[in-house]
């Protein structure tokens, strides 16, 4: 009867949890100061000079080194700024991962400045039409954070490119759109027409990786905002970002923080010990990869269970395509699912090689020709296994 009651006696290590969630945005970014006060000269014309200056800036660096979070911050220091001096600036952010179509990124637009607009019956063209008519109407210049830009350049450049082009066509003039991109690295943009990869190119920020000192004082901060007063020592700091060093995505370390908290707790200890830590830290897949796994299509998570399956947890070390192939079958038969083509599964093993989930050895055997050898070297199999069930039933097959 008194579980809760059991559980709210406990002293908890945590001053405020969510502080150390990932998405959570701090006050402040330790080593990004550089970045942000860059980024607020190049905006400064956006007060200054109201509506005449339309700023296309492109931010690069690797996964989990504070890009998303510096955006967004500075994204609300900028609507601050310009609120003082009464201009009208809202920035808006769009995980283009998540919004995987330019339908989809301009309804998300729209709706994050007009509530209640209605998400169907129009077409992109009419969305981008209205978006102009709206930014006139009510005397408004955008910010738009596109965030992880690469997942709308491979099929959807079309946006990109209306976006770019909005102020140079339609507004007579007037500046209401200001772009910040962000992808790991300019080749992502390969694709993209020439005049728009100029236009992008023209201010890149590039995102230095944060030292193994920097990490250091990134986590003693939001250890600080998050835990109770000497829950964590100096030298338990020290352990965490050594590991999270080793990836250098600050997400690990706060994920670390968490669990070695939850550890503590459970073990009803007021603060940290190594083997809170230890623990905490063992079996962690990487961030990039849980990214990736959620949002893949359901029947490319299933066929990289079939491969998990098939490389038995990690008692075998390769397996070729077709044992692969064979597994999806069995797995597929088993739900009831219509197995897609050998060449669209094929295609997912290639794409799971570019989102580094697993290495595909090709070999030539004398008598076969060529055979391609799959192994999954860098993370726990069990683990994965379990992450890949769990999303698979969060979207109703039972596995
Ligand atoms: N300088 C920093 N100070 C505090 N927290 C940080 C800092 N840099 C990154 N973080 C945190 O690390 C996590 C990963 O950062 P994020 O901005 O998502 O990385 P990216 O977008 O580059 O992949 C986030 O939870 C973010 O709040
Ligand atoms: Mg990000």
């Amino acid at each position: 009867m008194e579980y809760f009651e059991e559980l709210l006696k406990r002293p908890s290590v945590f001053k405020d949890e969510s502080k150390l969630d990932i998405n959570f945005i701090p006050d402040k970014l330790p080593h990004r100061d550089k970045e942000i006060s860059l980024l607020s000269q190049l905006f400064l014309g956006l007060i200054t000079n109201p509506n005449s200056i339309s700023r296309k800036i492109l931010i690069t660096g690797k996964t989990g080194i504070g890009k998303t979070a510096t955006i967004k911050l500075f994204g609300e220091l900028l609507e601050e700024a310009s609120r003082k001096r009464d201009v009208n600036i809202k920035y808006i952010h769009v995980n283009c991962r998540k919004e995987r179509t330019s339908y989809k990124v301009l309804i998300k637009l729209i709706q994050l400045i007009d509530k209640r607009f209605p998400k169907r019956g129009y077409s992109s063209q009419d969305l981008l039409d209205i978006l102009i008519e709206f930014l006139h109407r009510h005397n408004l210049h955008i910010l738009i954070g596109l965030d992880e830009l690469s997942y709308l350049i491979n099929k959807h450049e079309d946006l990109i490119y209306s976006l770019t082009r909005i102020n140079d066509d339609t507004l007579k003039g007037d500046q209401r759109l200001s772009i910040i991109g962000v992808v790991r690295d300019i080749s992502c943009l390969n694709n993209l027409d020439i005049s728009t990869l100029s236009t992008l190119q023209r201010n890149i920020i590039n995102f230095k990786n944060y030292s193994k000192n920097q990490i250091l004082d990134i986590l003693k901060y939001r250890a600080e905002i998050s835990l109770k007063k000497n829950v964590i020592s100096n030298k338990m700091l020290e352990m965490v970002s050594e590991i999270t060093n080793s990836t250098g995505d600050i997400r690990t370390g706060l994920n670390i923080l968490w669990r070695a908290c939850k550890i503590a707790e459970s073990k009803n200890l007021k603060y940290l010990t190594a083997e809170c830590v230890r623990l905490g830290s063992q079996d962690l897949l990487p961030f990039s990869t849980l990214d990736v796994l959620e949002y893949m299509t359901s029947q490319k998570q299933i066929f990289l269970l079939a491969i998990i399956k098939a490389l038995d947890n990690g008692r075998l070390i390769d397996i070729s395509f077709n044992e692969a192939l064979k597994s999806y079958n069995m797995i597929c038969e088993n739900i009831g699912l219509t197995p897609r083509s050998h060449s669209q599964v094929w295609n997912y093993l290639q794409e799971f090689k570019r989102e580094n989930i697993v290495v595909v050895d090709v070999i030539s055997e004398k008598i076969k020709g060529r055979r391609a050898l799959i192994r999954i070297p860098d993370l726990s199999l069990p683990k994965l296994e379990k992450n890949t069930i769990e999303i698979l039933n969060s979207k109703g097959y039972i596995i």
